[in-house]
């Protein structure tokens, strides 16, 4: 018997099809840097999304068998293979189980549809959870000329601390929000930390709790606790390379241009915290030098800063003499 041939649109489609596939893994393979790739394969970054496309692979499997979804070997390794590939993975990887799923009756599909929604929730809000970028805090030696600076390019100050009439720090805003950009005194220009706000404060807390359940309780460098300034609940971590990431909730909003800059007056208890511990004396002196640039020291003496490290032998101290 003679086997008639596939229409030739059929082979045009399969061939776009595979081009989908193929072009890309040739790219991938071309680009691949294979020197560093047993340091990259092992990398915790890499740990982390081959447990989370195991953890995908193996709960859809689990859920297909209960349900009968048909091809489901297949499917188990086509959900940890796409579940690697960011943004997209999760989405390739879960339309054809609840293709499946729907072949086997609109209920099963349904199941399996709410399964892969649910999933993709709790894959997208891993670790800090953060909404949007915010903020950056930089580092300068004289904060007066970068926010004369800033205001002519029509930022606003929300609030500052000064030390009489020194400016120390300033909070420079664009969008309602309290600050696009702070400018704090100490040797620079350098980066002090940039910031992400979080929805809530559970997620501040969260945030913690997965730093600790990986081990790495101690890149939390300071708080949490609620900055005096903008009156946000904060946490600083430090990431793997040392950079310094706030995530914070929430700013009041500024609108009505009348409103005035909030002062703080440095000499004053409690200035920076509303509650929690000072930061330590590293996050003071420590931050991201910018590539190529000389970092200048202050011409003075740097303004009063409480870290920990004071706060806490000055408790001592208080303690041993009453
Ligand atoms: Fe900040």
């Amino acid at each position: 018997m003679r086997r008639e041939r596939p229409p030739i649109w059929i082979a045009i489609l399969a061939a776009i099809g595979a081009a989908f596939f193929v072009v890309p893994l040739f790219g991938l393979v071309v680009r691949t840097p294979w020197g560093d790739a047993l340091q990259s394969v092992t990398s915790t970054d890499t740990l982390q999304a081959l447990k989370l496309s195991l953890i995908a692979s193996l709960s859809s499997t689990a859920l297909s068998l209960v349900l009968g979804v048909p091809l489901t070997p297949l499917l188990a390794v086509w959900v940890a293979l796409f579940d690697l590939v960011p943004q997209i993975g999760g989405a390739v990887g879960g339309i054809p189980f609840v293709v499946l799923g729907l072949t086997q009756g609109a209920g099963t599909g349904v199941a399996c549809l709410i399964f892969f929604s649910l999933y993709t929730q709790f894959e997208n809000f891993k670790g800090g959870a953060a909404m949007r970028f915010d903020h950056y805090q930089i580092q300068v030696t004289n904060v007066q000329e970068q926010t004369d600076f800033y205001a002519e390019m029509g930022f606003r100050i929300s609030e500052y601390m000064a030390f009489d009439d020194k400016l120390l720090v300033t909070f420079m805003f664009r969008k309602p929000g309290t600050q696009d950009i702070v400018f704090l005194e100490n040797p620079g220009p350098r980066l002090h930390h940039f910031a992400y706000t979080v929805s809530d404060s559970h997620s501040i807390l969260r945030v913690c709790d997965v730093a600790g359940n990986m081990g790495m309780g101690d890149v939390v460098e300071r708080g949490p606790g609620r900055h005096g300034p903008a009156g946000v609940l904060f946490v600083y971590l430090r990431d793997p390379d040392g950079h310094r990431v706030e995530l914070f909730c929430d700013h009041y909003l500024l609108i009505d241009i009348e409103v005035e800059p909030v002062a703080w007056d440095v000499r004053k208890p409690g200035l920076s915290l509303r509650w929690g511990l000072p930061p330590q004396a590293c996050w003071f002196h420590e931050a991201t030098h910018f590539t190529d640039v000389k970092v200048v020291e202050l011409d003075g003496k740097r303004g009063p800063v409480m870290t920990l490290e004071r706060y806490l032998s000055e408790k001592a101290l208080a303690k041993s003499g009453s």
